[in-house]
């Protein structure tokens, strides 16, 4: 048994050997401290307050118990964590005493199979869902409970079925093609995004994406929900497809899926997807000024650069040389000569409005 400190929080945990795994009894994962590190930054900087919080798949209830002590004052009215690991509330209760926390009257334990717990309940203004893989299992309740102006927090760790290894898995279950190349972080970001929408547009929730990135192994992002049928039908305007074109590299969407390139080549596409905006740049602005955590905050930088050109899709300087058989142009320098932006998808890759023929006529100069 060892003692782990993250943060505020210390826990004794039995790590194995060799990596984390879901066999653990009680799930735990150093490599995730920035998924909650950026949980707690991005409610801190979030104007709702008083809210009712749902942590559904806890693990060892990490991110509940540092919820606890470091998010402001006045954003929790009532705490729930759940896990369906035998033993939970008393490893929760054996945390709080560790901690030196006195349990909360609006702190609330359960031991129940997720998607049961959500559905049992009146509703949320924060649900985190964070399973092991896909988080399609929990999206149906998830979504059916979280409140207006609430924040749906999605992490999705089975990044391999929704990059391109396993083309019939994305349709199955994530219901869009998926495309293998240098795009597919963003691609697959994206696929995640709609399959979530679809599941609100059901009750009338339009889910917005503020936040939304892809990291290590795993994609997060965070939605606010609202209610109505006009936003949900302005939401699905935005589901269309990607077209990319192997021959020259140009991009684009459409409502179609099969087109021509300018240069004659027929598009490959990936979708239906999200083809809106990722982030809230005002709430990334803020979290950027409020971030307590400084190994957060080279990340942090990028998501705030990529957000002032919010747009689908990047180029990747490292493949347009290979084309032209020519060394990559430096991308410091040559960002500000477009204009351009670095994304936090590829370090090679840059987002801008320019096209593929002025991209090349502006390396060529
Ligand atoms: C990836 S871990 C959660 C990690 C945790 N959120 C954190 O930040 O450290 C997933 C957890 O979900 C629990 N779990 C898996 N399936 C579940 C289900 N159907 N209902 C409730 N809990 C479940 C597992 O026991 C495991 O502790």
């Amino acid at each position: 048994m060892s003692l782990i400190s993250e943060h505020s929080i210390n826990l004794n945990i039995d790590l194995p050997k060799g990596n984390v795994n879901a066999k653990m009894d009680i799930f735990y994962n150093p490599l995730m401290i920035a998924n909650r590190n950026i949980s707690i930054l991005l409610l801190n900087s979030l104007p709702n307050k008083n809210m009712k919080l749902a942590d559904p798949l806890a693990g060892s209830g990490i991110r509940s118990l540092r919820f606890l002590n470091e998010l402001t004052k006045d954003k929790i009215t009532e705490l729930h964590i759940n896990d369906n690991k035998e033993n939970f509330s008393k490893t929760i209760q054996n945390y709080l005493t560790l901690n030196k926390i006195k349990k909360p009257t609006n702190l609330f334990l359960h031991n129940q199979e997720a998607s049961l717990f959500l559905n049992q309940s009146k509703g949320f203004d924060y649900i985190d869902i964070d399973p092991f893989g896909s988080p399609n299992p929990f999206l149906p309740a998830a979504v059916a409970r979280i409140s207006r102006h609430g924040i749906l927090a999605i992490t999705a760790t089975d990044t391999a079925a929704l990059t391109g290894t396993y083309p019939s898995v994305t349709k199955r279950k994530y219901w869009a093609t998926s495309m293998k190349n240098y795009l597919m972080h963003e691609l697959g970001l994206r696929i995640l995004i709609r399959k979530v929408q679809l599941q609100g547009i059901q009750f009338d929730k339009a889910l917005t994406p503020i936040l939304s990135y892809h990291k290590d192994h795993y994609f997060r992002i965070y939605f606010q929900s609202e209610k109505g049928k006009e936003r949900c039908d302005a939401l699905v305007k935005q589901h269309q497809y990607f077209l990319f074109c192997p021959n020259c590299l140009n991009y684009t969407s459409s409502i179609h899926n099969k087109e021509t390139c300018d240069c004659k080549q027929e598009f490959q596409f990936a979708g239906p997807l999200w083809t809106g905006k990722l982030h809230n740049q005002k709430l990334i602005t803020t979290m950027n000024k409020n971030n307590p955590f400084p190994q957060e905050q080279k990340f942090l930088n990028l998501l705030q650069e990529e957000s002032t050109k919010d747009i689908l899709g990047f180029y990747d300087l490292h493949e347009i040389a290979r084309k032209l058989k020519i060394n990559p142009p430096r991308i410091e320098p040559f960002l500000k000569q477009l204009p351009a932006v670095h994304t936090h998808f590829s370090p090679n890759g840059i987002k801008t409005e320019k096209s593929i023929k002025e991209i090349i006529q502006e390396i060529k100069k």
